[in-house]
């Protein structure tokens, strides 16, 4: 065994200071978490309570296994945009009848449920994993299609929806809707495109145009049951195959479906692993408040891998990256974990190499982020640090193991690609609430813009206003900090969520079970070519 020891000090200041840092961001996390789950606040909520409904969230634990856990992903979509924290719709993946399922859910609270742009990209990111992790996908639906004074944003890109459902269908991954309420006009495709669909009983309106619509357009008259009830989808039009009586009805009618889908992992469950030696707890105390301060992520990896088991690769060459072979509840993992925070040509290199011999073996790729980026500088230019950059990005984009990235500190510049950022389509990509991501550090990117201002004045012959600049630099510098903060990013749909770092093992464990239910295979050749 080749069991990782700790230097860390629990009692020490630093370990207690880093401690306070992470425990007030996990705070305010909560905080901005507890907006997603008030949905449309307690007026809509009420509202929809005394209709007899339940809640997204509700009705998504009624449809799991008891006692299952629940991956909520990227709860804070549309965080510090117009649209309210969650963007109206709950995502993410759990466990129905023993198969793990894609679950979506619109939030009928909000807006009415309707989609906006980030209500959209969450979909779409839904979508994106069923496909890719080969799990069945189940929509719970009650939406009032798309939010009309944002349709600009959203009915051109949004065809996709519809059009990911039929592929979904095609490559064999089953498709399921369950109708609680509205699903209307383009919604309606929707059940329409879906493979097994369920509907509730005076509930459900599934029509291309309500009585209103069709009133305008030919002259006739009608009903919303008439147009598009349960009892006549299920009796005339047999877009229903199954009429619920009420919402618990549907669900157990749903994990019927679920149970009869036939669907089967690609692997077989590993069965129970060894937790880590060194307790998870301490992972609060690893990361400095300041990310200047670089941390050790053998720290990290001590309290996330089964029995804290690493055998590291090529320990002492290229020492600002640190990589090796360990197993996370059960599955085998190559990580890939930045140590010093730069990543010089040395650790370029040794990067491409192991991820060239995680595609000979198979085994996926875990990418620990804390980095502030390629190293710049006249020595390491002329050393080749671009060609060898480029080296770990051309591995990192044609490796074909399932990836996955956990943002813990920085995550800087072409740094955030080489580690396999969002761009590089890792399966799931999570940050801790101490991640910070930019083209730069927000000092840095506040004294370029300053150099080249200066610069300019100097070329124009203009005078340049020291004062006004300095004013400047600080303005920048906030705006950037704030734009690298973990829920701006998770606003944005750039993660699938900010975790507790305490919770980093439980999260991959779910993240790696799913995965495992494609087959893969690692890349023998296919990679660029490889600029020597
Ligand atoms: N776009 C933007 N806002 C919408 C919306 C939409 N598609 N649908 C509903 N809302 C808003 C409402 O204006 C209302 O806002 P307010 O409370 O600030 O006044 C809020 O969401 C709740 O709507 P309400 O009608 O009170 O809720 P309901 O539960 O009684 O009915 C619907 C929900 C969806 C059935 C109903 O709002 C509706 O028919 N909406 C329009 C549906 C439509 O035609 N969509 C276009 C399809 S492409």
């Amino acid at each position: 065994m080749t069991v990782l020891q700790t230097a860390l000090d629990p009692a020490g200041p630093d370990y207690q200071a880093h401690r306070e840092a992470m425990l007030a961001k996990l705070a305010d996390l909560e905080s901005e978490h507890a907006k997603a789950l008030a949905g449309g606040g307690e007026k809509y909520v009420e509202r929809h309570r005394k209709r007899g409904k339940l809640l997204a969230r509700e009705r998504i634990e009624l449809l799991l296994d008891p006692d299952t856990p629940f991956l909520e992903l990227s709860p804070l979509a549309a965080w510090g945009s117009d649209y309210p924290v969650g963007a109206s719709l709950v995502t993410g993946i759990g466990v129905v009848e023993g198969v793990e399922c894609l679950i979506t859910a619109n939030d009928p609270t909000v807006r009415g449920g309707a989609s906006n742009p980030w209500s959209l990209k969450k979909a779409l990111r839904a979508n994106d994993i069923a496909l890719a992790n080969r799990l069945p996908c189940i929509s719970l639906v009650e939406s009032g299609g798309a939010d009309l004074p944002s349709q600009k944003e959203i009915f051109i890109p949004g065809g996709a929806v519809f059009r990911d459902l039929t592929r979904l269908s095609a490559a064999g991954i089953p498709t399921v809707a369950v109708v609680f309420g509205n699903s209307t006009a383009g919604g309606a495709y929707i059940p329409g495109m879906s493979d097994h669909v369920i509907m509730v009983k005076e509930r459900a309106k599934v029509f291309l145009g309500g009585p209103p619509l069709v009133k305008m357009a030919t002259g006739e008259e009608s009903d919303d049951e008439s147009l598009g009830g349960a009892e006549m989808h299920a009796r005339v039009s047999g877009l229903a195959d199954y009429f619920a009586v009420d919402e618990p009805d549907a669900l157990r009618q749903a994990r019927r479906v679920v149970a009869r889908l036939n669907h089967r992992k690609a692997y077989p469950d590993p069965g129970p692993a060894e937790p880590p030696k060194h307790d998870p707890e301490e992972l609060l105390g690893i990361v400095p408040g300041d990310l200047k301060i670089p941390f050790d992520p053998r720290e990290v990896i001590a309290r996330i891998v089964d029995g804290s088991d690493f055998d590291e690769f090529k320990p002492l060459y290229g020492t600002s990256l640190t990589t090796g072979w360990a197993a996370l509840h059960g599955y085998p993992v190559g990580i890939l974990a930045n140590a010093q925070g730069v990543l010089f040509s040395e650790e370029s290199q040794k990067a491409a190499q192991f991820i060239q011999l995680a595609n000979q073996r198979d085994i996926p790729l875990l990418f620990l982020h804390n980095t502030t980026g390629y190293m710049v500088g006249k020595e390491y230019e002329q050393g080749g640090i671009i060609k060898h950059g480029a080296m770990m990005i051309n591995a990192v984009s044609n490796s074909r193991v399932p990836h996955m990235s956990v943002l813990m500190g920085a995550s800087y510049g072409a740094g955030h690609y080489g580690m396999c950022g969002r761009a590089y389509d890792p399966r799931f990509l999570f940050a801790w609430p101490s991640a910070k991501s930019a083209v730069m550090g927000p000092q840095q990117l506040a004294g370029v813009l300053s150099i080249v201002a200066r610069q300019s004045a100097a070329a124009k012959g203009q005078p340049y206003d020291d004062e006004a600049d300095a004013g400047l630099r600080a303005m920048v510098e906030q705006q950037i900090e704030s734009e690298s903060l973990p829920k701006f990013l998770s606003g944005r749909l750039y993660d699938d969520g900010v975790i507790d770092p305490r919770d980093t093992r439980t999260v991959l464990g779910l993240c790696l079970s799913a995965v495992h239910t494609a087959s893969y295979e690692g890349a023998r050749g296919g990679f660029g070519v490889f600029r020597m």
